[in-house]
């Protein structure tokens, strides 16, 4: 039996299911359940009748699923994988925030441990944040932890004031203007496609700025027939599988997320068999986080 007949053959045994993000490798897209942004993975693990969930993903990704679903068991297959940004704030700034401004709203990114969730008012993703951000009656927004992210839908709702924290992706940051314009030299006719998280000179440049299901939908419906894609390598799979004729350029140092490339076939394999990494929220961290993330739900619908 191979290891991906032995995955299927557990995950039948242990009534389980796999949940993975655009930026795994392309071995564990091919074997998920379900594959998507992190807006959709959200709402898929609300609706799942397996009991155990698998999730191909980062530390955030799992804990709002856990949190989503307390009586669930989800199971992470690598428990150091984690998101950098999902750290880059604090409980102080947040409540320095509230002092000085009357009529605030606290958006947390989904990018963003339990903690800041608590002391949040709403969560967002990127597929959704400019809508739920127009949808607050809020006058101040406080945005953390991305000030990329932020300062994108600022752009987009100029009826708000915003206040910016200063977090930021490590993998999307390093993507640079003149990587683009270079590779926009060698190929004109491709229309750039950009994820929210990388920098504003980045932005400026793009078609389109999207999450990473809104970068693969635009990129199926265009008549275009070459992109050069801004964000993590991992979306090249799915972009290929769609869109077989069409050619995807990445820049020079190809983005990498290597949290999301710790996750291997074994390692779903094992914690399959021996139900290892956990993820664990106590119901008092539960009870505060998950008010913001079902805001969200409601409010993107
Ligand atoms: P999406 O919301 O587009 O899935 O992006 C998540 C992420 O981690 C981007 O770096
Ligand atoms: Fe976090 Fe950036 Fe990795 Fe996305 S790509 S999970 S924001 S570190």
């Amino acid at each position: 039996m191979n290891i991906t007949e032995e995955i299927q053959d557990l995950k039948r045994e242990k009534n389980a299911v796999i949940l993975a993000h655009y930026y795994v490798n392309p071995e564990i897209q091919e074997i998920a359940d379900y594959i998507g942004d992190s807006y959709y993975l959200s709402k898929v693990a609300v609706d799942l009748k397996e009991q155990t969930i698998v999730f191909c993903g980062v530390s955030f990704m799992g804990e709002s699923a856990k949190i989503l679903n307390p009586d669930k068991t989800v199971l992470m297959p690598d428990i150091s994988a984690d998101c950098a940004m999902a750290h880059m704030a604090d409980a102080k700034t947040i409540q320095k925030m509230r002092e000085e401004y009357e009529d605030l709203a606290v958006v947390c990114y989904i990018n963003s441990t339990a903690e800041l969730k608590r002391l949040s008012d709403v969560c967002v993703t990127s597929a959704n944040a400019v809508k739920i951000v127009k949808a607050l009656p809020n006058k101040n927004i406080f945005f953390i932890p991305d000030r990329n992210l932020a300062h994108f839908v600022a752009s987009q709702v100029p009826e708000k004031h915003f206040v910016y924290n200063e977090g930021y992706c490590p993998v999307h940051e390093e993507i640079q203007e003149q990587e683009i314009r270079k590779e926009k030299e060698l190929h004109p006719a491709a229309k750039v496609l950009t994820h929210p998280e990388c920098p504003q000179t980045v932005r400026d440049m793009s078609d389109y700025i999207g999450s990473t299901s809104g970068i693969i939908a635009y990129a199926a419906k265009s008549d275009c027939q070459e992109f050069i894609i801004c964000t993590e390598n991992g979306v090249r799979f799915e972009l290929e599988r769609q869109n077989p004729d069409k050619r995807f350029y990445f820049t020079r140092t190809e983005p990498v997320c290597h949290d999301m490339k710790k996750i291997t076939l074994v390692k779903i394999r094992d914690v399959l068999k021996n139900g290892g990494n956990e993820i664990q929220v106590t119901d008092e961290l539960r009870r505060e986080s998950v008010e913001p993330l079902e805001r969200m739900l409601e409010l993107a619908k």
